[in-house]
């Protein structure tokens, strides 16, 4: 049950959608980390809810570090981070009524009905925030290393060129949701990071990514691609460059090789559904009376997960990449 990853750095997230607060402790990392609440705040403000393309539940991330840093560097002792919950409306929520593809019956039938259900309780895409807070810290200490984290929005409702946002309008209008593929770079990793079999890059990662609420899909350099292809389309060759470093000339296995980073930027894409809650009428069960019935989801709930993903899944790329590192090189090595 417990609600904590990671090896040598590990994150433990908090926390309820309604509930006072969400947060994350941080531990295991190094002493002497950078922490600049300014960039952590410029951070968050990424995956705020900005516009109409976003739920118009509007939180602040108002968030307080309450341990683990002194004057503006971390201690090494744990670091805990809190961030309040201010813009609740809980009455938009009923007891029984599962929406479709949303964590509310799951949540039912593991939890016996002690969860506390208000905006999707533990299962809300608002306890991103927390992580991306940590993102807040981490990124910046991997960039003073060389280490650089992209995400883009790579396709949305179907399409892979044109006006995402459009997309996301039009579906919004509809009451009805879209979903996307998001793409991520990792450059500037040393060679031969990863601990196989079973923390292998690929493992790490997928396992951190598919914490994240409405991931379902995750796939490395090629991925899915690499089954239809021949061995000589889908061999990466290798190469020596002057200056004797060691590249392919292709990168269908995005940078891994038996779950060990090869020096080419490691590479993955992530599938993410449609938002489940829509205000649409739809076949679904009432859970306690033991009914079935149709059902319009309320509340404020994002039109597309997609655009808000991308700093997620930023912080959470960052957290797998920081503990590597700290199992490879040491717990110091990020501040050293
Ligand atoms: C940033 C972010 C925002 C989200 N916003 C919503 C939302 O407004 N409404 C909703 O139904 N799901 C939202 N989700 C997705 C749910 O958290 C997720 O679908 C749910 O926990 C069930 O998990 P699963 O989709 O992985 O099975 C969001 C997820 C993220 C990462």
């Amino acid at each position: 049950m417990k609600n904590t990853f990671g090896n040598s750095i590990s994150v433990t997230l908090f926390g309820e959608s309604h509930g006072p607060a969400i947060g994350v402790v941080l531990d295991g990392l190094a002493p002497g980390i950078d922490v600049n609440e300014e960039v952590m705040a410029d951070f968050l403000s990424k995956r705020r809810p900005s516009s109409d393309l976003d739920t118009a539940r509007r939180e602040e991330d108002h968030f307080q570090i309450l341990s683990g840093v002194f004057n503006g560097k971390t201690t090494g002792t744990p670091l805990a981070i809190v961030i309040p919950n201010e813009d609740t409306r809980s009455k938009d929520y009923t007891y029984g009524p599962a929406r479709p593809s949303h964590a509310d019956y799951a949540a039912f039938c593991k939890y016996h009905g002690f969860e506390d259900y208000r905006g999707g309780g533990h299962f809300s895409g608002r306890l991103t925030a927390a992580l991306v807070a940590a993102g807040g810290i981490l990124i910046p200490a991997l960039e003073k290393k060389g280490i650089r984290i992209e995400t883009h929005i790579d396709s949305c409702g179907g399409i892979s060129d044109g006006d995402f946002d459009e997309q996301i309008r039009k579906a919004a209008a509809e009451n009805d949701s879209v979903g996307g593929t998001t793409e991520t770079t990792i450059t500037g990793l040393p060679r031969g990071l990863g601990e196989p079999w079973f923390d292998s890059v690929e493992s790490q990662l997928s396992h951190i990514l598919f914490s994240i609420g409405g991931v379902k899909g995750v796939e490395f350099g090629s991925g899915f691609a690499l089954a239809d292809m021949k061995g000589s389309e889908a061999n990466d060759p290798l190469r020596i460059n002057d200056a004797g470093d060691v590249y392919t000339e292709t990168n269908h296995n995005g940078g891994i090789n038996g779950g060990i980073t090869n020096g080419m930027p490691v590479v993955f894409r992530c599938a993410i559904k449609p938002t489940a809650s829509i205000a649409q009428d739809q076949k679904t069960i009432d859970f306690q009376k033991q009914e079935n019935i149709d059902f319009c989801v309320n509340g404020r709930h994002d039109p597309a997960i997609i655009r808000r993903a991308c700093p997620v899944i930023d912080s959470v790329t960052a957290i797998v990449t920081a503990d590597l590192l700290a199992t490879r090189y040491g717990t110091d090595y990020l501040a050293e």
